[in-house]
């Protein structure tokens, strides 16, 4: 396709996501496991005949020149991934990307890494088809520019859907639906910066090696126990992992009193919370029986609440 003609427009959408178990240990080598959930985000890309980058989102748009660079540092991975399809392709024009999110930006939920799958597939998509692991691959470069040291699970789980299991060594691997695990998110309202948080826990290790070298262990352990739960439908189990894997995060500290006042909050309808993804902020989630009566109940109490279905379906193009 090199120097091709390039599709006039190309769509794609990818869905949030929540770490069941294993954020901050995924990136120094444990394995996590995460899900898709049913709230997306939407990229169409255009091929231009103007050599210029157009980006169009919530957290702010830019037209460029093809070797000038963003202001505003949320659009430098939209900003990659135009300059890499460009170059790939030697396309004489532009490219104006314009994502639409259903995902809450900041709290945990994968809007970065969805932004980044569903823009690389819809940019990709102007000049050809790539299969989705090299879309993934795409997403996690765009995401390094602003978050070098990411594991790449969200952008594994944004591109694959369902559930999965995920190691920096082997990448991922399916679980299938999570048949019986029923989730309810709880937002703290407060906007988290992972790549701040991820460096927190960089110092915590280098300060606490020995512990930290532990918690991994036993982080590890707890995996493989909440793996079988997940598969066996155990929800009770899955509910009492994420208890679990809570104690370990708060005490790297990824936690604060805010998380742990809507754990305590979410108690009395739920089988098990945890913060999910970077923490510092951001969302908390429970296994629950009920979903509609834990979000009412939440609700009531002032809490941001809503169930998420799992995506099965991953990265989507049209
Ligand atoms: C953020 O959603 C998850 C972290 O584990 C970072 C990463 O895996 O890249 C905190």
């Amino acid at each position: 396709m090199q120097g091709g003609r390039a599709n006039l427009t190309s769509r794609a959408s990818a869905p949030g996501k929540v770490i069941l178990f294993g954020e901050h240990f995924v990136v120094h080598g444990t394995r996590a496991v995460l899900a898709a959930i049913d709230r997306r985000i939407t990229a169409v890309s255009e091929a231009t005949e103007e050599p210029v980058i157009r980006i169009d989102t919530a957290l702010g748009s830019e037209e460029i020149g093809v070797s000038e660079s963003c202001r505003t540092p949320e659009l430098r991975p939209l900003e990659f991934l135009a300059k890499k399809m460009i170059s790939m392709h030697s396309h004489p024009g532009g490219i104006a990307v314009k994502i639409k999110s259903g995902i809450p930006h900041g709290v945990g939920l994968g809007s970065s890494s969805a932004s980044c799958v569903a823009a690389a597939a819809s940019m990709s998509g102007l000049f050809a088809k790539y299969p989705r692991e090299e879309i993934c691959s795409m997403a996690v470069e765009a995401e390094r520019t602003i978050f070098e040291n990411t594991s790449g699970a969200d952008c594994a789980v944004c591109t694959h859907g369902g559930i999965i299991a995920y190691d920096r060594d082997s990448g991922f691997q399916s679980m299938g639906s999570g048949a019986g695990l029923r989730l309810v998110i709880s937002d703290s309202g407060a906007v988290h910066s992972t790549k701040s948080v991820v460096a927190g826990v960089a110092k915590y290790r280098e300060e606490n090696p020995a512990r930290f070298e532990e918690l991994c262990r036993k982080e590890s352990g707890l995996i493989r126990r909440a793996e079988a739960q997940i598969r066996d439908g155990d929800a009770a189990g899955v509910g009492r992992s994420m208890n679990e894997n809570q104690e370990y995060l708060e005490e790297i500290g990824v936690s604060n009193a805010r998380l742990e006042e809507i754990i305590r909050l979410a108690r009395p309808h739920s089988l098990g919370s945890k913060i999910t993804g970077a923490g510092g902020g951001g969302c908390v989630i429970s296994a629950t029986p009920s979903p509609d009566l834990a979000v009412k109940a939440m609700r009531e109490l002032g809490v941001r609440s809503f169930g998420a279905g799992i995506d099965r379906a991953g990265l989507e193009t049209f």
